[in-house]
């Protein structure tokens, strides 16, 4: 008998969506509540890339992916993703769904793409994946103020090979789930105090998948101390405020709203940016300045105005009315007013109920030609 040792692997080509798939969505009734990443859409955009080129990204039905057990990103990690959401118009004149700010996305996904040693996808073929993904799921856009139709663009590394060395050919795959407001109560916030997220040169402010991976362990506690969300301070001092998981920190101190500045340690957060730029029309005075949890701590301990809210693609905003830590340290934060008032703005711009800058509105054009094979 000859060794079965196979060195190389090739996905099976998806097949396009069957003729009348879409047609076929049209009915669906959403259940409610929709929870949250759970409930995916039965239909996800695909594209390979392979000899140096990306095949033109199309439809398929959600399924599994052929993938062998020694492909690349499963042992090392070349995976990185992109969190976006498409909102129903809510607007006077209602109108096809909106995609917030792609095109940021886009230029993220990219980034992280070349820190991970991965091909970038051209911005126009990301968007318009994206586009015709959310065109065949209209009936899958929620339509309550908050919810959406969540998506996941990934990329990962695709050869099937154990050798330590980056990967020749990769996946791009766009998966959708209508999805609720993530928080819709105030979070607790619980202050690492000794596992870091990043550090610098590392990925900490790209989108890597091994980021997550990395912060499930240090969680536990949070988790059996009944709190929410890690918040992460420094790698080298563990004093300054850098983000939760996933999501930037903002903190309101009387009129002044100020932001950890972006470092090779920090997300570079599209809310993050769209909140720096909202503040003012609010009375606010914006900053980006580091935090030191020390100043923040005896600011609330004082009983100083002080706010603190986290914010990103799936929280939109979210108050923490406590901060805590493992040494028993439990500080209640009863204002909330500034993360509500921006959390509202930023929905009203989501959903079109009113204008925004240029590019963060962008219109889900509808199917002319039906879905590409
Ligand atoms: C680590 C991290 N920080 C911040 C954010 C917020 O970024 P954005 O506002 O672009 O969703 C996210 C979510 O993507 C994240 O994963």
């Amino acid at each position: 008998m000859s060794l079965p040792l196979p060195s190389t692997y090739a996905p099976t080509a998806l097949p396009p969506l069957p003729s009348g798939f879409a047609e076929g969505l049209k009915d669906v009734v959403l259940p409610d509540p929709l929870g949250f990443g759970k409930l995916m859409a039965p239909v996800m955009a695909i594209a390979h890339y392979r000899d140096g080129s990306w095949e033109t990204p199309r439809l398929a039905e959600l399924g599994p992916l052929d993938l062998a057990p020694h492909t690349q990103a499963l042992h090392y990690g070349q995976a990185i993703f992109e969190g976006m959401k498409a909102y129903r118009n809510l607007g006077a004149d209602g109108g096809p769904p909106l995609l917030f700010r792609p095109y940021e996305h886009a230029r993220r996904f990219n980034r992280s793409a070349l820190r991970l040693g991965m091909p970038e996808i051209d911005e126009q073929v990301f968007v318009r994946a994206l586009e015709e993904l959310v065109a065949v799921l209209e009936p899958f856009v929620p339509a309550r103020r908050g919810q959406s139709l969540y998506l996941r663009p990934t990329m990962f590394g695709a050869t099937a090979d154990l050798s330590v060395v980056p990967s020749t050919e990769f996946c791009f795959v766009v998966l959708a789930t209508p999805s609720d407001a993530f928080f819709t109560t105030p979070v607790s916030a619980w202050i690492e105090r000794h596992y870091s997220r990043a550090g610098a040169g590392g990925t900490g402010c790209v989108k890597a998948a091994g980021n997550y991976a990395a912060s499930f362990a240090a969680a536990a506690p949070l988790r059996e101390n009944g709190f929410h969300q890690l918040l992460w301070l420094d790698a080298v001092e563990h004093r300054y405020l850098e983000e939760f998981t996933a999501m930037n920190v903002f903190v309101r101190r009387g009129d002044l709203l100020y932001t950890p500045p972006l470092s090779d340690t920090i997300l570079a957060g599209i809310t993050r940016d769209s909140l720096l730029a909202l503040g003012p029309s609010l009375g606010l005075k914006m900053e980006e300045r580091p935090v030191d949890i020390h100043e923040l701590t005896d600011a609330i301990r004082a009983g100083e105005d002080v706010e603190v809210f986290g914010c990103g693609t799936g929280a939109v905003v979210a108050p923490v009315e406590l901060i805590g830590d493992e040494t028993g340290m439990r500080l209640p934060l009863p204002s909330q007013a500034t993360a509500l008032e921006l959390r509202e703005r930023l929905l009203d711009i989501q959903h079109g109920t009113t204008g925004a800058p240029d590019g963060w509105q962008h219109t889900v054009a509808p199917l002319t030609d039906g879905p590409q094979a």
